[in-house]
């Protein structure tokens, strides 16, 4: 199966360039099936239905959130009308909605896609991670019922992504972390049959501050003071994200690679100094 995982979508630039160039990405590389993260689609932090079913329509088959799931109150309701959005299996127990569910691919082919939440420097308390992920492996075992099995882990700290790739090696074809925006250079399958990124990167604007304006995160570093909010980068996006290859039979990875879409010429042209 060939499968395109995107990271974490950041605002107007990032859900438009998914809305207009993701159709024909996934038509050229004859897509089976793509998991988009759209924890920041949205302001740059949550994701609303609307902007939810762009994500969708562009060819997403399912959205995943993150820390960020519920900024926008109006995904509480949405999550649990719309199984194609996944909220980290960690999150709370008592949220709404789902953080692991088996989808349908093309063939009669399932695909488990499966979200949690680091503990290691997030903001909030979240429950183990590891823990909460082991019984849906085991419940889904790839090359099973199962052909693949995707695993977006959610969480700032490298060390912990590390763990998890690990852990899940021989279980998941893929282990992709999200959170920190900027992509990693350790795209590999391990021994296994897992492929294994530490950050998928995101899909924004790159002349930014993780996806931000520069100016107020620059002013709080500088400074140590706030002045405003802070307002995702509207420059052209790049979408940042990994392909991946699975064998259907055992649904061991088969390759694993980083996968990067600049925008078009003539927007970058555009692009603020
Ligand atoms: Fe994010
Ligand atoms: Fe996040």
């Amino acid at each position: 199966m060939k499968l395109l995982f995107l990271g974490d979508v950041v605002g107007r630039a990032g859900r438009t360039a998914v809305r207009d160039r993701l159709p024909a990405i996934r038509a050229a590389r004859r897509l089976d099936f793509v998991v988009v993260n759209g924890e920041n689609a949205t302001g740059g932090a949550g994701l609303s239905p609307d902007h939810a079913r762009i994500l969708l329509e562009a060819g997403a088959d399912v959205v995943t959130l993150g820390d960020h799931a519920f900024d926008q109150r109006d995904m509480l309701q949405f999550v649990e009308s719309e199984p194609r959005v996944l909220r980290p299996l960690n999150y709370a127990k008592a949220a709404p909605g789902r953080g692991a569910r088996v989808y349908d691919a093309p063939g009669g082919r399932k695909v488990l896609v499966a979200q949690a939440l680091g503990q290691v420097f997030m903001k909030r308390p979240f429950d183990d991670p590891f823990s909460a992920l082991d019984p849906v492996l085991k419940q889904h075992p790839r090359g099973g019922l199962v052909q693949a099995s995707l695993v977006d882990f959610h969480c700032e700290a490298t060390s912990e992504k590390n763990a998890m790739g690990w852990y899940c090696d021989g279980r998941a074809s893929l282990v992709v972390g999200t959170h920190t925006h900027v992509p990693t250079a350790d795209a590999r399958v391990l021994p296994g049959g897992t492929a294994y990124q530490t950050d998928a990167g995101m899909c924004g604007d790159y002349a930014s501050i993780i996806g931000m304006d520069r100016e107020e995160p620059l002013r709080r570093f500088l400074t140590g003071m706030s002045k405003g909010r802070f307002a995702p980068a509207e420059g052209a996006a790049t979408l940042c994200g990994l392909l991946v290859e699975t064998d259907d039979r055992t649904g061991r990875a088969t390759s694993v690679e980083v996968f990067r879409d600049e925008p078009p010429i003539a927007d970058r042209e555009a692009l603020p100094s």
